[in-house]
């Protein structure tokens, strides 16, 4: 049986680790593709070259040409420029869609049965040009954003606390933005709810809300947080291995249930519009939208980061 294929658009800083990754796990046969000659095909050979030594047996391989994309099962796409320190995520709309423009061409004329995962920024924008342009069905065209902004919260969370990451569930609901919606109330380890866990520590109410809305505010600037660090570009690393784990339920059929940005139908009181909730990713791609009821705080947050995205989206005038 043939091994899965996943085409990787844009071979910078995310797309590097994205390919690496996907070799290491043994995902399926990489393609990366970028328009900078020369350069997807230098970073998979190098990559590939550590075959031996990592010990996986698929083929990693670059290219300019979209015609190399056929077949893919699965594309990740991160083409498009990173923000720069001081700038937000919003501020590369402009250059941004008309590098998506392309790059949906480019997937809906040589790959016309992949599953799209978006990363490039301002992720809400793009995910919705991209499915505007390919005209693919929406179970099929989705970004990543909430599995990287829940991995930052959850981070916070286990750090605060002194447990493991593995024990830490906690989910960002809405826009990749400044009003992203990280839930506090459903915020546990292994079901014990952090409020409570922070209450104990601190022997205070009003300590425990401190900390937490302390570590809610920095997961909300937490890509803002590394652009500053690292001063030329952005996070790649962490939004590599979120889009990885999406591609991997997807590829895998595991029916996981992760934060996606996705478009909804009426959900959570949204329609037509690309945000994000939790979803069950499979073979079908977004198989299910998962609703639940936010209390009137929740629905409050949620409305006002739905409102930064339809004015976003709305600013593309699709
Ligand atoms: N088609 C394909 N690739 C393109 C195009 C295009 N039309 N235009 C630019 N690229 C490529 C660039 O050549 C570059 O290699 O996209 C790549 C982007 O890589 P980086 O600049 O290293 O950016 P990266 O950190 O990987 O982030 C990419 O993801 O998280 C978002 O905000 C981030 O929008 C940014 C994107």
């Amino acid at each position: 049986m043939a091994r899965p294929k996943i085409a990787l658009i844009g071979g910078g800083q995310i797309g590097g680790v994205l390919a690496q990754l996907c070799a290491l796990r043994e995902l399926g046969d990489v393609v990366l593709f970028d328009i900078v000659e020369n350069m997807p095909q230098g970073k998979t050979l190098d990559i590939a070259e550590a075959a031996p030594v990592d010990n996986f047996d698929v083929s990693v391989t670059g290219t300019n040409s979209y015609k190399d994309i056929a077949g893919a099962n699965v594309v990740i796409v991160t083409a498009g420029l990173p923000r720069k320190p001081g700038m937000s995520r919003d501020d590369l709309i402009g250059v941004n869609s008309k590098i998506m423009t392309s790059v949906a061409e480019g997937i809906r004329d040589n790959a016309p049965d992949a599953f799209i995962i978006v990363i490039s920024n301002p992720l809400d924008a793009m995910v919705t040009l991209c499915q505007k342009v390919t005209g693919f069905p929406a179970c099929r065209v989705m970004g990543q954003a909430g599995v990287l902004d829940s991995a930052r919260f959850q981070a916070f969370i286990a750090w605060e606390l002194g447990v493991s990451v593995r024990d830490v569930n906690a989910m960002t609901l809405g826009g990749h933005g400044d009003t992203m919606v990280p839930l506090v109330r459903y915020a546990s380890v292994n079901g014990i709810p952090v409020m409570e866990l922070l209450e104990q520590k601190y022997g205070s109410a009003a300590k425990a809300q401190e900390v937490m809305t302390a570590m809610v505010e920095r997961t909300k600037a937490a890509g803002g947080e590394v652009v500053k660090l690292l001063g030329n570009g952005s996070a790649f690393y962490s939004p590599a291995s979120s889009a990885i784990a999406m591609a991997e339920a997807i590829l895998k059929d595991q029916k996981r249930v992760l934060p996606t940005c996705a478009l909804l139908n009426g959900e959570f009181g949204v329609d037509g519009f690309y945000v994000g909730v939790p979803c069950v990713l499979g073979a079908g791609g977004v198989e299910k939208i998962i609703e639940f009821k936010l209390d009137a705080t929740e629905q409050a947050l949620m409305d006002n980061s739905v409102a930064a995205v339809k004015e976003l989206v709305g600013s593309m005038n699709l």
